[in-house]
């Protein structure tokens, strides 16, 4: 019977990915860093009919002492060494960075960076001695397209995705293979667990009430989390598996426009989805010289439609694509 390790799985992803692969006929190791929590994960484990497959370790990703427990605790459980292994566990930080504590960002970091490295660490040795292994990591749409207010949650992943190509090419000579899958928004605990860090009566707190439901109000735009269980389980089962893959459809829109648009571009998009202010707005002077692109600014309005028809907009696409002249103050 194969076997895997994963992390986080006490909701969401990661309990829905763990009894998915007990049904596939896989030996779970079901990590996490509370065991009070798995109930509802034994509650889904009987309703399938694989709480026999399942086995719940404690592992609280930013303790080293308890990765290191854990991992040793399994590896001696399953005869040395794992099929497989899924940094699913995570979280997101949200606030204006500059209301961000120095605190809050590195453990923004500990926790969705420093956690995967830790883990996989722990279980390289053994897969690289056995000569075949998986280790599969969920980053985020976020990859494609950071959100304002989520800006250490945008590093995290985004610092995954480089480490991850690099090690893919260390580790495949060892018959070991790197998968990452990055989510677009699903309705799992993850909005309920996201820390808001408020900067009350700060200088973003003007805007920061209009933006949120566009930008973290995934119970009402997300995905239905089951839809991407398959597809996490199939990065881990399947005999071949692509490097890099998007799971929803915002994921896929937002990698193909990362690929065929400059980061302005995408940005106004941003902008006009989640109604966030335009550039200079809270400035006394406006736009230096958005006048100079009346015609831009009328076309891309029909277009993106009257959210993004704001001073500086046609500016600051003209700039993207390389077409605007230089001005003075712009
Ligand atoms: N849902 C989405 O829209 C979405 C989109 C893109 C990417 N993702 C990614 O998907 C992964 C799973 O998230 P989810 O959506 O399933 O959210 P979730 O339901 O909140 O699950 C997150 C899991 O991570 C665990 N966790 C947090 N900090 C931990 C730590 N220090 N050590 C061990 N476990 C820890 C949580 O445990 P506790 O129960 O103890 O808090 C929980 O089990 C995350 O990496 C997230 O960034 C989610």
């Amino acid at each position: 019977m194969k076997s895997i390790l994963i992390t986080g799985a006490s909701s969401g992803f990661g309990r829905g990915v763990s009894v998915e692969l007990a049904k596939r006929g896989w030996r779970v190791f079901a990590a996490m860093r509370d065991t009070s929590k798995s109930g509802s994960l034994i509650e889904a484990a009987k309703a399938g009919g694989v709480t026999d497959r399942i086995e719940v370790v404690e592992l609280d990703v930013t303790v080293p002492a308890s990765v290191e427990a854990a991992v040793a605790d399994v590896l001696g459980r399953c005869g040395g060494t794992l099929d497989a292994l899924l940094n699913n566990a995570g979280y997101s930080v949200l606030g204006a960075f500059e209301d961000l504590s120095d605190g809050e960002c590195r453990q923004q970091m500990e926790t969705n960076f420093f956690g995967v490295l830790a883990v996989t660490r722990a279980v390289l040795s053994s897969m690289r001695e056995a000569g075949h292994g998986r280790i599969v990591v969920v980053t985020s749409n976020a990859v494609n397209s950071p959100h304002p207010l989520l800006t250490m949650y945008a590093a995290s992943k985004w610092a995954l995705e480089g480490w991850a190509e690099g090690l893919a090419m260390e580790i495949a000579p060892y018959g070991i293979d790197v998968a990452l899958v990055q989510p677009g928004a699903h309705r799992t605990e993850f909005a309920s667990n996201v820390q808001f860090v408020s900067g009350t009566g700060g200088a973003y707190a003007q805007w920061i009430d209009g933006a949120l439901p566009g930008i973290s109000n995934l119970d009402s735009w997300g995905r239905d989390p089951a839809l991407a269980i398959g597809p996490i389980a199939d990065a881990v089962t399947a005999p071949a598996v692509p490097f890099r893959q998007q799971l929803g459809e915002d994921s896929k829109i937002f990698a193909m426009l990362k690929g065929n648009m400059p980061f302005e571009t995408r940005a106004l998009l941003l902008r006009a989805i989640c109604g966030l202010p335009a550039p200079y707005a809270f400035t006394s002077g406006g736009a230096p010289d958005s006048a100079d692109y009346p015609v831009l600014s009328q076309v891309l309005g029909k277009f993106i439609g009257s959210a993004a028809r704001d001073p500086g907009l046609a500016k600051t696409v003209a700039r993207s694509f390389g077409i605007a002249p230089t001005t003075a103050g712009g």
